[in-house]
């Protein structure tokens, strides 16, 4: 148990599109670390639920899904991800918006996240996690030495999430996606269970208008300054 405790995590929380998947990704690839995006692993009990034809006010049989989840991530020869459910590719589905807003009802339900709970905490592995959430600093890693709150305005993570869905092929106009992003913060913010909020000791960083490899920058000096990295 000590020795799982050793490794260590920098935790990447905030709302979507403040540049978390982008930044920590980033950060995983510079520090030869892992990367968990726990965004998925709820966006996944959203598909593997519709896939069987489960309603998403069934707390108890989602919950049964995802403890059962059979899961791969992985990347094509040309960097894109790919996400696999079962053995199918489901990288599309999971990216969908109407992914994000279904990933976002089933994540209230406390059965879900404890359901998921082992399974974030079992991709703490060496040489080192970055772990990407909502509840990564408050939650699941809460004795993580280092805890960033990334923020940013809702223009600037409605024009990522716009470039993001682009690559996916996937087209939607800026207004509906500040409408809908704003949304879902507000249903993220204001659950009752694990809701988005900076940890007590996480550090809040802007990222509004600052480049990916800046913030890196910025974070692996945090990680330096406590010899995490
Ligand atoms: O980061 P994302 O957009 O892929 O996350 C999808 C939804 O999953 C998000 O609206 C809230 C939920 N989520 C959560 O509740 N806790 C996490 N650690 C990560 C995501």
């Amino acid at each position: 148990m000590h020795e799982a405790h050793a490794v260590p995590v920098i935790c990447l929380d905030g709302p979507s599109g403040s540049g978390k998947g982008t930044v920590g990704r980033m950060l995983a690839r510079r520090l030869g670390w892992h990367f968990l995006d726990s965004g998925a692993l709820y966006r996944l009990v959203a598909v593997a639920a519709r896939q069987a034809g489960i309603d998403l006010g069934a707390a108890d049989e989602l919950a049964g899904l995802a403890y059962a989840l059979d899961v791969a991530f992985s990347g094509d020869e040309q960097g894109r991800e790919r996400i696999e459910l079962a053995g199918r590719d489901v990288t599309a589905a999971v990216r969908a918006e109407t992914t994000g807003a279904d990933a976002s009802r089933v994540a209230a339900y406390p059965a879900v996240r404890e359901a998921l709970l082992a399974r974030q905490q079992a991709s703490r592995q060496a040489p080192g996690l970055i772990a990407d959430g909502r509840d990564m600093g408050t939650v699941v890693f809460p004795d993580a030495p280092l805890k960033i709150f990334l923020i940013a305005s809702a223009e600037e993570r409605a024009r990522r999430r716009h470039k993001q869905l682009m690559e996916h092929g996937i087209d939607a106009s800026i207004p509906s996606l500040i409408k809908e992003i704003e949304g879902r913060d507000r249903q993220d913010r204001e659950r009752r269970i694990a809701p988005l909020k900076p940890a007590p000791d996480a550090l809040t960083i802007d990222s509004t208008g600052r480049l990916p490899e800046h913030l890196c920058e910025e974070i692996i000096a945090l990680g330096r300054d406590r010899k995490l990295c």
